[in-house]
This record gives structure tokens, C-alpha cells and sequence, in this order.
């Protein structure tokens, strides 16, 4: 979608949104697939009730984009634009045990600056690419940790209130890759309580999880994460690897190699070859196992 409206153009300057021509989104998510649309860059955050106003007003659809790492977009011009939060300098400061940081600020550097101020406890997420704001809409977990569980307070905007609220911790619920927050909700920012644990310590952790992940999943390759939920008590990955899954491919789209819940990019996979791979290994799942498996990747098709 894009936005030829003059007047428009001139009011998104006015609320120092920077907008970007037909932006590919293969080139902003980690699988390298996605079609075109405007982009929003939203450099100041008090400025997106206003933003969201003008869209509405205007009847141009959005949405939000984080990290884009685990994500899905269809191909083609895109019928949204979208809107993303351009990371402020400093992105994390610290208050003793608290950590609050902008939901645009990169996961893992997070974890590594909170880490040599001697704050830990999110060892496990490190290597887990994306943004801090998508991480806690989606309650990242990873070797037995989830971001949740040490989320204090979140500044966001929400989309039902039309204003910019803060909730705390204990008013949100955060289960296995799921939270209370309404898909049009927009993080903002999150206020973390840390355990503190000496440099030393936590970078132990980090190797170990760093160490794991190296040797389970196909860090090198464009992938989305994991693309299903685990079922209860069962693992998604196994499952597939045990129907000889591995290396199935439609087009450039193909089951990993190394771990079959990694869907890789081998190339030039469109959207349409992607969704086509995860309908047939969802079918030879449910056919083999009864089990009907819930994508953990999110898909913006159009
Ligand atoms: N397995 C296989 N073959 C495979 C992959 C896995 O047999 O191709 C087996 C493993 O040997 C292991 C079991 O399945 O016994 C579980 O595998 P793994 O430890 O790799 O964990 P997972 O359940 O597949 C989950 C998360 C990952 C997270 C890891 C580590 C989900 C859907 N996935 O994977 O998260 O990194 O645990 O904690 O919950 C993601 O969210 O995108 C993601 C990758």
C-alpha cells in the first residue's frame, strides 16, 4: 500500500515519522521473504496516538513490525503499510535491579549489557535474534526461561483504549509463546527485574545455551525460529524429523536439515512456497500422529 496523499506525507513529517517508498520486507525479517509496502519509522514514540489517528482517519490499514525474526509475510504489494520504532540512544538503563528498555532495542545486546552490569536470568534467550518488544509479545522462552517471567511493568499502546497505557507484570498473562496483550497492541517499553549474579557467572550461561543452539539449529541459514507451537508433552521438531521430513522442500522453502522445525529460505522462497511446505508437513503430522500442530511463526498474509 502506499501513501501518495500530499497532505498525509506533510503530517507524517510533522510527527517525525519517517516514511520509507515501497519497502521490501524480505529485506526486514530474517526469513528473507515478504512483498512490498510503505514503511513508517516512528522516531519519537508520543507521537504514534496521533499517528494511528491519522491512518484511521485516512482508512489505511497497519501493522506493527518488530524484528521482523519471526515472521511470515505474503508476497507482492502488501494492502498494509507498516509501522516500526526507531531505537533510541540509550536503549536500556539500569536502577539497581531494574533494567528498563525500549522495545525496539536489539534482544540480545540487551541481555549482554544487563549481563556485564551483573544482571542475568536471560541467558537462555541469548542467540534468539529480534527485538525486546517482539520478544515479550510473544513471551520468547528458551532452555526453560521465559522473558515473562521477569517482566515488572509494560508501557504500550493499546489499540482499544486508543491510549498509551502501563500495566504490571501481574496484569498480564504470559503462557508458552502466548501473552493477554491484543494483536493490535504496540509495545513501547518494559521495565525488567533482574537477579544479580556476578559477570563471570552469566557468561558461563550464555556459552552453554550459545553452545546448544549452535549445535541444534541452522543459525547460518534464514529461518523464522521454530515455525510450530510444541504440542503439549511432545516436541513438533521430533515429530517431523521422525517422518523423514528433513530437507522436504516446495521451491527454495525447505524443512532444515538440522533441526525439522527450522523451515529455511534456500534461496528465493516466495511466501506461497513456505505456506505450501507447512500445510503438507502440518497434513503428514496430523495423518501419522493425530496431531494437529499451531504455527508459533506468525503469518501476515494478505
Ligand atoms: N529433535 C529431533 N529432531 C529434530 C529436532 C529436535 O529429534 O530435528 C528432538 C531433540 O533431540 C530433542 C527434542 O526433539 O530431544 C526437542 O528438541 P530441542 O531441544 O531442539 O527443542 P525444541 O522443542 O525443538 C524448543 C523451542 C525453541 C528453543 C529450544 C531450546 C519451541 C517451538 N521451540 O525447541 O524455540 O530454542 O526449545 O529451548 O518451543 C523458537 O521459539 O523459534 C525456538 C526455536
Amino acid at each position: 500500500m502506499r501513501i501518495h496523499d500530499p497532505s498525509i506525507v506533510g503530517k507524517l513529517a510533522e510527527l517525525h515519522v519517517e516514511l520509507q517508498y515501497g519497502a521490501a520486507l524480505s529485506d526486514l525479517t530474517s526469513l528473507g521473504i515478504g512483498g512490498t509496502t510503505d514503511l513508517l519509522r516512528i522516531k519519537k514514540h508520543e507521537s504514534l496516538p496521533d499517528l494511528l489517528s491519522l491512518l484511521d482517519v485516512n482508512d489505511i490499514p497497519h501493522k506493527f513490525l518488530g524484528g521482523g525474526s519471526n515472521l511470515l509475510v505474503g508476497d507482492g504489494e502488501l494492502p498494509w503499510v507498516v509501522l516500526q520504532l526507531v531505537r533510541p540512544e540509550p536503549d536500556v538503563v539500569l536502577d539497581g535491579s531494574l533494567a528498563r528498555v525500549d522495545a525496539a532495542a536489539d534482544l540480545g545486546r540487551m541481555i549482554t549489557f544487563c549481563a556485564k552490569n551483573d544482571l542475568g536470568g536471560m541467558e537462555g534467550l541469548i542467540g534468539v535474534p529480534g527485538t525486546v518488544g517482539g520478544a515479550l509479545r510473544m513471551n520468547a522462552g528458551a532452555y526453560g526461561m521465559q522473558i515473562g517471567n521477569y517482566v515488572r511493568e509494560v508501557t504500550l499502546y493499546r489499540s482499544a483504549s486508543r491510549k498509551v497505557e502501563i500495566l504490571r507484570g501481574d496484569q498480564i498473562s504470559f503462557e508458552y509463546r502466548h501473552t493477554s496483550f491484543a494483536p493490535d497492541d504496540m509495545m513501547l517499553a518494559v521495565i525488567l527485574e533482574l537477579p544479580s549474579k556476578p559477570y563471570k557467572e552469566i557468561l558461563k550461561g550464555i556459552r552453554i545455551c550459545n553452545e546448544k543452539r549452535r549445535s541444534s539449529q541452522p543459525l547460518g541459514q534464514k529461518s523464522a525460529g521454530c515455525i510450530f507451537k510444541n504440542p503439549p508433552g511432545a516436541s513438533a521438531g521430533r515429530m517431523i524429523d521422525e517422518l523423514g521430513l528433513k530437507g522436504l522442500s516446495v521451491g527454495d522453502a525447505q524443512v532444515s536439515d538440522r533441526h525439522a522445525n527450522f523451515f529455511v529460505n534456500a534461496g528465493h522462497a516466495s511466501a506461497k512456497d513456505m505456506l505450501a511446505l507447512i500445510a503438507g508437513v502440518r497434513e503428514r503430522v496430523q495423518k501419522s500422529f493425530g496431531v494437529s500442530l499451531e504455527n508459533e511463526v506468525v503469518v501476515w498474509n494478505a
